[in-house]
């Protein structure tokens, strides 16, 4: 999800290798398993980048919990073999490590120090950070984001607006907060810290105190002029979910805003855009001109 938006914009930055396991995306040129050493090692030395960018990870928060191995292998193999690779061959190698929220629990905002993972993915993504760590020019971005999802990944905005679509009767969490950022902005934000040669570890959401994910839904679908009254909210704790959920997800994004010396876009600057490009896109699918 994140790579589609942001592989194109990558492109200023010179020649890229965009790389996936399977799934089929126009975007990618070279397919492989990156928890398979051999694979990683060979792939790297073939192309010897300057610069990583490592956006692959499991997602799924229950999947995760009920697979620690495959969520070992993907958020902390991977990373461990392009590590070792760039320790060994080229330490001066820059990884960009794109993490997540969910490395947070307890009430929020939470500034970068106050980790406490509650399920598996978020210790995975953790560790995942730790061994990126190891390389001098590494830079962590704790983030979440929206996106109108792709064929493969519907993403939570997709849903989303399907559900308001078709009216289906949805539960909409009043208890967990977060500070999402839509995905063009963020793209363009790690094309800007990379262009600035930023280190270190960051939280990258949105500005302002964030929201529930409830109201995030009916902001979406004002936003977007979509009827979201079949909608009804409740406790996450009420959904018989596999994984522990932090409830406050939100984070303090004054860091990487000093480091930048920006002010990072709104929730509401998101769902603008996002709801343009939603127009655009509904409208490119029926051949009419936006
Ligand atoms: N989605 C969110 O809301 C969210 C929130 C916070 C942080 N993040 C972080 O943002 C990053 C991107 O997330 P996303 O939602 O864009 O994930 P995604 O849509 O699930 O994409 C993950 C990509 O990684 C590839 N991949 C998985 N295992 C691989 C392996 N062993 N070798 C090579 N490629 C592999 C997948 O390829 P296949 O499809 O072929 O398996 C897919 O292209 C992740 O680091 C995630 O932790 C996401």
């Amino acid at each position: 999800m994140l790579g589609t938006g942001l592989t194109p914009r990558l492109e200023v930055l010179g020649d890229i290798i965009p790389v996936g396991r399977r799934n089929p995306s126009p975007n990618i040129t070279v397919y492989g398993d990156l928890s398979d050493p051999l694979f990683a090692t060979q792939l790297l030395d073939d192309h010897r980048p300057d610069i990583i960018v490592h956006t692959v990870a499991l997602t799924d928060v229950d999947q995760c919990e009920k697979n620690i191995r495959a969520a070992f292998e993907t958020n902390v193999q991977t990373t461990r073999n392009i590590v070792s690779w760039a320790l060994k061959n080229a330490p001066e190698t820059r990884l960009v490590y794109v993490s997540t929220d969910q490395v947070y629990g307890g009430p929020g905002p939470h500034g970068e120090e106050s980790i406490n993972p509650l399920n598996v993915y978020g210790m995975t993504k953790l560790w995942g950070e730790d061994v990126a760590r190891n390389l001098e020019h590494s830079l962590i971005l704790r983030t979440n984001f929206f996106s109108l999802g792709t064929e493969l990944r519907q993403g939570f905005a997709g849903w989303l607006i399907e559900s308001f679509q078709q009216k289906r009767s949805i539960t909409l969490f009043e208890d967990v907060w977060f500070n999402p950022l839509y995905v063009t902005d963020l793209s363009n934000l790690i094309v800007a810290f990379i262009k600035r040669n930023l280190t270190g570890t960051f939280n990258v959401g949105a500005s302002e105190t964030g929201l529930s994910k409830a109201e995030f839904a009916l902001k979406l679908a004002t936003q977007l002029g979509l009827d979201g009254s079949n909608t009804k909210t409740g406790s996450v704790q009420s959904a018989d979910l596999l994984a522990p959920r932090p409830h406050d997800m939100r984070m303090l994004v004054g860091k990487v805003e000093s480091a930048m010396n920006i002010g990072l876009p709104s929730v509401e600057d998101g769902l603008r855009q996002l709801a343009k490009d939603w127009q655009e896109s509904v409208a490119a699918s029926s051949g009419i001109e936006a």
